[in-house]
């Protein structure tokens, strides 16, 4: 940002994604102070090898204060209570290894990557990290992110409401919302059929919890052909990064 000063406290954020690891760093304002670096997420990915190729990656990044990281499956405290991704031999959607099941379930990924970067570590659902960026605090919202996965979050008057894995929930003919509207989906079906289930979702989403306004993000979210209604924005994947600053503002995501 032209003539921007940058204000501490700087947060480094960390988008971990089935496909990509990301990441940059925050200033007070939630302006990025440093260039993003990515790396593609490779496999198998047990705990040690994500921390060290997450250590890798912020390494060449300027000092923060704090860290945040956004997670692709269920965390609590801290805690990682389901990785899809990271459970499979050689990434989404191929064989689980029970090893690897082994390893991640309660795998204490905030303390691992506070001991690892020296900075005190928040770690939440990359979906309500990327929710509490673009969230307006009005009413019920709920954001959903198409990428590897499918993410959501659910916001009431801006405060995240407890995270419920619709990820995993059946959708159409038994398939969950992962099966019918991932990205394997995408690639097997094509653009134009997936546009359909697309709408099929938000609409199944908006009887469900009557949401005031849905977002939609993630990077399969410029796949999206045409309007899905007045009640529905599309917004920027940088938001993945950007809501790692809200994990330090309590009146956001309680974690
Ligand atoms: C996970 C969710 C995650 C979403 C987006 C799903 O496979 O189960 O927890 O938010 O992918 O990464």
């Amino acid at each position: 940002m032209p003539g921007h000063k940058p204000q501490a406290p700087f947060t480094l954020a960390i988008d971990i994604g089935g496909t990509g690891l990301k990441a940059s760093v925050l200033d007070a304002t939630g302006a990025m102070v440093a260039d993003r670096v990515v790396v593609k997420t490779t496999y198998p990915c047990p705990p040690s090898k994500m921390i060290d190729d997450l250590a890798a990656l912020v390494a060449p990044l300027p000092p923060a204060d704090r860290v945040s990281a956004g997670f692709p499956g269920m965390v609590r405290n801290g805690l990682v209570l389901s990785a899809p991704h990271f459970v499979t031999l050689h990434g989404p959607g191929t064989t689980i290894d029970p090893g690897l099941v082994k390893q991640w379930a309660a795998f204490d990924l905030a303390g691992a990557l506070a001991a690892r970067l020296g900075k005190p570590t928040r770690v939440a659902n990359d979906a309500d990290i990327q929710g509490a960026a673009v969230v307006k605090g009005k009413g019920l919202e709920l954001v959903i992110t198409l990428g590897t996965g499918v993410g959501t979050a659910f916001f009431y008057d801006g405060r995240l409401l407890p995270h419920l894995e619709f990820a995993h929930h059946p959708f159409l003919k038994g398939d969950t919302y992962n099966e019918q509207i991932g990205d394997a989906a995408r690639k097997e079906i094509g653009n134009q059929r997936w546009n359909k289930r697309v709408r099929k979702a938000v609409a199944t989403f908006r009887a469900l919890s009557f949401f005031d306004h849905c977002y939609i993000g993630g990077g399969n979210a410029k796949k999206i052909h045409g309007t899905l209604g007045s009640d529905v924005s599309m917004v920027d994947n940088a938001a993945g990064i950007l809501g790692g600053i809200r994990l330090w503002d309590e009146s956001h995501i309680a974690v």
